[in-house]
């Protein structure tokens, strides 16, 4: 008997029973996929939701262990360390204070209580500490010094390691980032601190919910002289390349949602695992829409964290990370 409509390829039968979709499903997300932002704030008895980004707080140092028992709980062992400082200077001093810069203070608190089930990174950057608010030293003409901001870095990535850093994260597309902080990093032993090198990141508006967290929204200017230009991938691809020459461990793309492209092409040209940062802004549009019951916000942020994976990334910084953790598989 010959069917009405012969048709060998019928894509549709594969999708007849949630158990045969879960059987060919291409991509997982994980608990260990994910990493949570964590913000520190200098005043003492600090728990202020940050209004642009609902369910995200600046937390005092003597009350942080009340976001990560809630982290922990949710399965989340992974977090990433933004501070504020006490005061700002026009060099940003507080990153390499070893007794009391923020997030030393904060790392070391936190390791001491967690040493065993959390991943400590750090960022590491110089906005939120200047009173510029740029990434680093600025000239009097306001341009921002590459050499110099170098060894700043250096004092700062070796200062977070010595308060028990497992990995730190610079941020600020310096040129030779990678290699000033390896270098400083294994001149005092810390050879197994890690590098996720924030490698190609965009001159985006989608931060401007973070530089309202930890006001560090530069006072002149922008920072088009050093994040890049979100017209350019090629450009993205040099950018890692140095990374990876220059000792970085991870490569990180950001923002996420606005260059999976991007994603998928790092992920294909280089053997390093690959990060992707579900930035603020990305956060924010998700739980507007979602607070106006336009759309469903936990469906939404799987679905794009999902997106995200599947053009490549092994790792996604997410504010989500913490109310998604207990929908999420583990891997181990
Ligand atoms: C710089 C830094 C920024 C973010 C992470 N690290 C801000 C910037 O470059 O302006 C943005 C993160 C986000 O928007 O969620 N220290």
């Amino acid at each position: 008997m010959t069917a009405r409509f012969p048709q060998l390829r019928r894509p549709r039968r594969l999708r007849t029973s949630p158990i045969l979709r879960s059987m060919v499903r291409e991509t997982t997300l994980l608990r260990e996929d994910l990493i949570m932002p964590v913000f520190i704030s200098p005043t003492a008895g600090t728990r202020r939701e940050i209004p642009s980004m609902p369910g995200i707080c600046n937390w005092g140092l003597d009350r942080v262990n009340e976001e990560i028992d809630a982290i922990l709980e949710s399965g989340i062992r992974q977090i990433i360390l933004f501070g504020e400082p006490d005061h700002k200077d026009e060099i940003g001093s507080d990153t390499w204070d070893d007794e009391g810069g923020i997030i030393q203070r904060a790392t070391r608190q936190i390791k001491d209580e967690h040493d065993d089930d959390l991943f400590v990174l750090t960022d590491v950057c110089f906005c939120e500490y200047t009173t510029h608010g740029h990434c680093g030293v600025v000239a009097d003409d306001g341009t921002l010094i590459n050499d110099e901001t170098l060894e700043n870095l250096q004092l700062q990535a070796i200062s977070h390691a010595r308060a028990g850093a497992d990995m730190v994260a610079p941020s600020g597309m310096i040129d030779g980032m990678i290699g000033a902080m390896r270098a400083g990093l294994d001149s005092e032993g810390h050879e197994n601190v890690g590098i996720m090198s924030y490698a190609v990141k965009y001159a985006s508006a989608f931060y401007g919910p973070f530089r309202d967290a930890v006001d560090s929204a530069p006072q002149f200017g922008d920072r088009q002289t050093y994040q890049m230009d979100p017209a350019n991938v090629r450009e993205g691809l040099v950018e890692a390349a140095l990374d990876v020459e220059q000792g970085a461990d991870v490569l990180m793309v950001k923002p996420a949602l606005s260059y999976l492209d991007v994603i998928a092409k790092v992920k294909e040209e280089f053997h390093l695992p690959v990060a992707a940062y579900n930035v603020s802004g990305e956060y924010a549009m998700v739980k507007a829409a979602a607070a106006n019951g336009w759309i469903d916000e936990e469906r939404v942020a799987l679905e794009s964290l999902l997106s995200m994976k599947r053009a490549g990334a092994d790792l996604i910084l997410s504010y989500f990370a913490r109310d998604l953790g207990p929908r999420l598989p583990t891997g181990v």
